[in-house]
């Protein structure tokens, strides 16, 4: 059955602030996992993978990844989709949507630096749509801040309760291993470079540890709410692991945590209600596109959250945007070690399908051609810049360029009423490079991007008679957004207000729903 198929998927993101560790840990969860078997490998196989794309030249130059993948693999008959999302500070739509894919998300803080700023930011997302967090506390093998002190900072930052599930006893130079709550058990350190590597050992109690360690485990301990499910999964309180990624510690008890408490593929919300997993039709959603994974294809492959329904390779889906049923012969599942073709998917899978652009982020797949999908948003741009071509003779290749990878999710454009000049949206500012390097080496189209006389821009909503009596005193700031929908350009945030205010029946959204 569908239902008990697609229970054993834990579909889930990793969110970090850079340096916490989340490279260290994916790999750690992929060895966990079977998925490959040389430590190194998921930075190796990340730099392998960036040098044959080279259209994405700022990948190399800043030697970071600017988009994201998926990778799967499978423990004790429960199959793991971990979606990364690129952990540069400048990131990028592509990560805010990333996040509508999946069912859970890990966030890693650094022990010694607690939440920073992209951890905040990612985690308000997760919040927008009531995405479970388990926290993992990375680095206790290096001296950290006090347990309590960490506990609280993210309580208080994130308004969330926390259920700490164990603790490291000691860091830094005192560090002999991290006790698990549940099992009452020492993971212990072995080897020269003191790596946890399997030895469990019953605790002793806090009797036999020093004085002032002993009073700070009892609080962690004691002081904090019990692990409620229902809590967890409404998105209220955060499970705490302590561990670390490079050493090992942890590792195990995340796994477990993830396949004991996180979400089986959720209800996706529709036009017409919930969509549950057990539907018999195949549906699902596209979160992303991306092009030129293959160099020797100018394809691009769409990202589709499987949402319902048993996938079979060939099988025939309406895609929403499209009207007319695509045939998918060659979808693919991403591995961590390879790409494969898949021959079935369930709920909660995320499949590859190769197209040429007829996919577009949003888009509902479905077999009956009946189900909307909503709930995917265009984020409010932070960063806005007016589109400059160098030869005036190349419009017509910059608005295709501007549509295209406004369809990929690299940029939003705006096409304002008044003025030749395009507007560009971003909500990172490495969008921007990427943007100018893509319309080089893709589009043979030179550009420069000036700064636009706009600070932000919000979708408006309401009647017809709103939106023109609206229109007729602020057509300088009127745009259209590539689907034609209308877009207020604000010169600040102050403007949004104030416009919000004076027009009561319409509305402001700093999101856009498809
Ligand atoms: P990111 O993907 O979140 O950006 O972080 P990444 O895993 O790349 O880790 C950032 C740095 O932190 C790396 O060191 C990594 O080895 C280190 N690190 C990760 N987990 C732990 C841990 O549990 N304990 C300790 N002590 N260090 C950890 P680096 O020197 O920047 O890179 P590298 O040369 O070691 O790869």
């Amino acid at each position: 059955m569908t239902s008990t198929v697609s229970g054993n998927r834990r579909t889930f993101a990793i969110i970090s602030h850079p340096d916490a560790g989340k490279t260290t840990l994916t790999e750690k969860l992929l060895l966990q996992g079977g998925a490959i078997h040389l430590a190194g490998e998921v930075k190796a196989r990340g730099q392998a993978r960036r040098a044959r794309s080279d259209w994405m030249k700022i990948e190399q130059q800043r030697g970071i990844s600017v988009t994201s993948s998926v990778m799967t693999f499978e423990k004790d008959g429960t199959v793991f989709n971990l979606l990364d999302t690129p952990g540069h500070e400048d990131f990028s739509e592509d990560t805010y949507r990333t996040l509508t894919a999946v069912d859970s998300a890990v966030m890693v803080i650094d022990a010694a630096k607690g939440i920073e700023p992209q951890t905040r930011k990612l985690f308000e997302v997760c919040r927008l749509r009531s995405v479970p967090i388990i926290t993992f506390v990375n680095k206790v093998d290096r001296e950290g801040r006090p347990l309590t002190e960490i506990l609280d900072e993210v309580a208080d930052a994130l308004a969330l309760d926390v259920s700490p599930q164990g603790a490291p006893l000691g860091m830094g130079g005192l560090f002999t291993g991290v006790l698990d709550f549940a099992s009452d058990t020492v993971a212990k350190p072995d080897g020269g470079s003191k790596e946890y590597l399997g030895r469990r050992e019953p605790f002793e109690g806090l009797d036999g540890l020093p004085g002032e360690l002993a009073e700070e485990i009892e609080l962690v301990r004691e002081g904090y709410p019990a692990f409620d499910l229902e809590a967890y999964r409404n998105g209220d309180l955060t499970p705490v692991f302590f561990g670390s990624a490079l050493k090992n510690f942890g590792v195990e008890e995340l796994i477990a945590a993830i396949d004991r408490w996180a979400p089986p593929p959720r209800p996706q919300p529709s036009e017409d209600g919930p969509v549950a997993p057990t539907r018999d039709e195949v549906t699902g959603f596209i979160f992303k596109v991306q092009a030129n994974m293959d160099p020797n294809h100018r394809d691009r492959i769409a990202f589709m959250r499987q949402v319902s329904g048993t996938f079979r390779r060939g099988m025939k889906l309406t895609p929403s945007g499209l009207g007319k049923p695509i045939a998918v012969h060659s979808p693919i599942l991403f591995f961590a070690q390879d790409r494969e073709i898949a021959d079935t998917a369930q709920a909660g899978d995320i499949i590859g399908i190769p197209n040429h652009g007829t996919l577009r982020v949003g888009d509902t797949l479905s077999e009956s051609n009946k189900v909307r999908f909503t709930g995917l948003p265009n984020f409010a741009p932070e960063i806005l810049r007016r589109v400059v071509l160098k030869d005036p003779t190349k419009t017509k290749q910059l608005r295709k360029a501007l549509d295209d990878l406004s369809e990929e999710g690299v940029i939003q454009v705006f096409y304002p009423e008044f003025g030749a000049q395009w507007i560009v949206g971003v909500v990172g500012q490495l969008q921007l490079d990427v943007l100018v390097s893509r319309l080089e080496a893709e589009y043979k189209v030179g550009a420069n991007l000036e700064p636009a006389p706009f600070a932000t821009a919000r979708w408006i909503k309401g009647s017809d008679a709103a939106l023109k009596a609206f229109a007729d005193f602020n057509r300088a700031n009127l745009a259209t957004d590539r689907d034609g929908d209308p877009v207020f350009m604000a010169k600040s945030a102050w403007d949004v207000n104030y416009q919000a205010e004076k027009n009561p029946d319409l509305t402001f959204s700093a999101t856009k729903e498809r």
